[in-house]
């Protein structure tokens, strides 16, 4: 049946010489939770921006209620009842939250804002939905999670019939993701339709009612959640089977490379030490908060420690010089690649190869000759999907911009890579790539350390797993003894296995 709600049929959007949309279709109803799946650059954000009015489609038609959607008008878009959550929300830091959600159309009674009106509507919407905060606070200092739910207020508020969320749950801890889980439902039942973008297969399996699969911006398929396996799923979205989820091939371990000793900062982490030998993957677990991406940027000197010392390659770093990390031959992939790793109007070859071309004196024209080639080596390697090399990366899907942060990391040919959640935002298939990369890496002598909070990428990835918790490391598993309940233990229970 197609969806009462909401209907896309042939769309297609081209950007340039990219079609981003080519023959895509969507179907939502009422009280349903459509998840929408896709490799890097399928073209998912972009029927989003669409249905965002910030797009319009080359050809296609978009019913929303029965009535054809008028498209290219974000305003327009609001007011015909479709509302997006995108990973980052833009709340105003300075405005309460109530000002947040009514921005622009604070309600008025005799031509004066009606500030009780405006809490009290507000608060009531939090209640609805189970949410704890209060109207009165400035959205300055939220969680990314609670952004997204004031997000989601904002949307109730103007009573949206259909909800998107773009990789809402990327950058959210799992009790995070259980909580938007359960908003999500809440708006089914309020008979709302609900578009749940995520590259976590299970989390799709779990909330939503049916699947669209998108592939090279065409729908290929659409089943209910009910009836298909997370293995279909996979076939369709990448067009073929990946056999391993996680390549790990048997690198010999050689010398330490990185040697960490007492590594402390004041409220923050306390007496960490550990060593990272050549070919060895050693992955740092524990609760988001427990430390581990703040051990890491301290490691490669973005922090200074209070005492302690690390060494690469038998020398001791100075504090808090990233200058002195990268010429010890340390690379680090860091969380936010957003802020801290690309320049997003430059083009793509630029952004991979200029660590790497910094260090070659060359000459300019010859700089640019090999800026290409590095760079399109390197986006070969990684299945980067462009148009251009010399496009700015801000073109580029969320996904494939990731990619460009690692291959601008490993084509410095560094003696220890720092990845801080490697795969976040990254599709299936590529996934599995990044892994085999990083494991081949080792293979030729590389040491890597990780962050990750995805445990079965932990486990399938690591030689050897550090858990922290609350600033401290509390537990060192062997790859033979990680489980999932080793790790977790650990990870939460104060007094194991220390
Ligand atoms: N404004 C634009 N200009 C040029 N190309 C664009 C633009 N927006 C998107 N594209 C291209 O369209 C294609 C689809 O991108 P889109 O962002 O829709 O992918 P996606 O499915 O959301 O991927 P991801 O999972 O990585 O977020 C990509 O090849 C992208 O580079
Ligand atoms: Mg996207």
């Amino acid at each position: 049946m197609a969806g009462n709600l909401l209907s896309v049929e042939g769309a297609y959007k081209r950007f340039g010489g990219v079609h981003a949309l080519a023959g895509a279709s969507l179907e939502v109803s009422a009280g349903e939770i459509v998840g929408l799946l896709g490799e890097n650059g399928a073209g998912k954000s972009t029927l989003v921006k669409t249905l965002a009015g910030l797009h319009s489609l080359d050809a296609g038609t978009i019913t929303l209620q029965g009535r054809p959607f008028s498209q290219g008008n974000p305003r327009s878009a609001r007011e015909q009842g479709i509302a997006v959550i995108y990973q980052e929300p833009s709340l105003f830091p300075d405005l309460s939250l109530a000002e947040n959600v009514f921005v622009g159309r604070q309600p008025t009674t005799g031509g004066r804002v009606d500030w009780r009106g405006m809490v009290s509507q507000t608060q009531g919407l939090f209640d609805g939905l189970g949410i704890d905060l209060n109207p009165l606070r400035p959205a300055r200092g939220l969680s990314i999670a609670d952004q997204q739910m004031v997000e989601i207020v904002k949307a109730l508020s103007i009573d949206a019939s259909l909800i998107i969320m773009d990789e809402p749950s990327a950058a959210l801890s799992a009790a995070e993701v259980a909580q938007l889980m359960t908003v999500a439902r809440r708006l089914k039942d309020q008979g709302r339709g609900v578009v749940y973008i995520s590259h976590r297969l299970d989390e799709v399996t779990e909330l939503c009612d049916s699947v669209t699969v998108m592939r090279d911006g065409a729908t290929v398929a659409t089943a209910a959640v009910a009836q298909i396996d997370t293995t279909q799923i996979v076939r369709w979205m990448v067009g073929r089977e990946i056999t391993e989820m996680f390549p790990k091939f048997d690198a010999e371990v050689g010398d330490v490379v990185l040697s960490v000793k007492g590594l402390t900062r004041a409220g923050v982490f306390h007496d960490i030490s550990f060593d990272v030998r050549r070919g060895e993957i050693v992955a740092l677990a524990g609760l988001v908060g427990a430390g581990r991406s703040e051990v890491v940027r301290a490691i490669f000197g973005i922090d200074h420690h209070d005492s302690g010392t690390v060494s690469v390659s038998g020398s001791v770093l100075r504090n808090g010089s990233p200058s002195a990390a990268m010429s010890a031959g340390v690379a680090l992939v860091p969380e936010d690649r957003r802020l801290q790793g690309l320049f997003m109007p430059a083009a793509i070859s630029r952004n991979i190869a200029m660590t790497v071309l910094a260090r070659l004196r060359s000459r300019l024209l010859l700089r640019g000759i090999s800026e290409r080639r590095v760079a399109t080596d390197w986006a070969g390697r990684l299945q980067l999907k462009y148009a251009n090399i010399e496009d700015p990366v801000e073109r580029l899907s969320g996904g494939n911009q990731q990619k460009v942060v690692l291959a601008k990391w490993l084509a410095t040919d560094p003696a220890l890579l720092i990845v801080d959640e490697p795969t976040r935002g990254i599709d299936v298939g590529t996934k599995a790539e990044v892994h085999r990369l990083l494991s081949e890496q080792a293979v030729r002598g590389l040491a890597v350390l990780m962050v990750s909070s995805d445990l079965p990428e932990v486990l399938g990835m690591a030689d050897r797993v550090l858990v922290m918790r609350e600033g401290r490391l509390v537990a060192e598993i062997a790859r033979a003894d990680a489980t999932q309940e080793s790790v977790m233990t650990a990870a939460t229970i104060s007094g194991a296995l220390a």
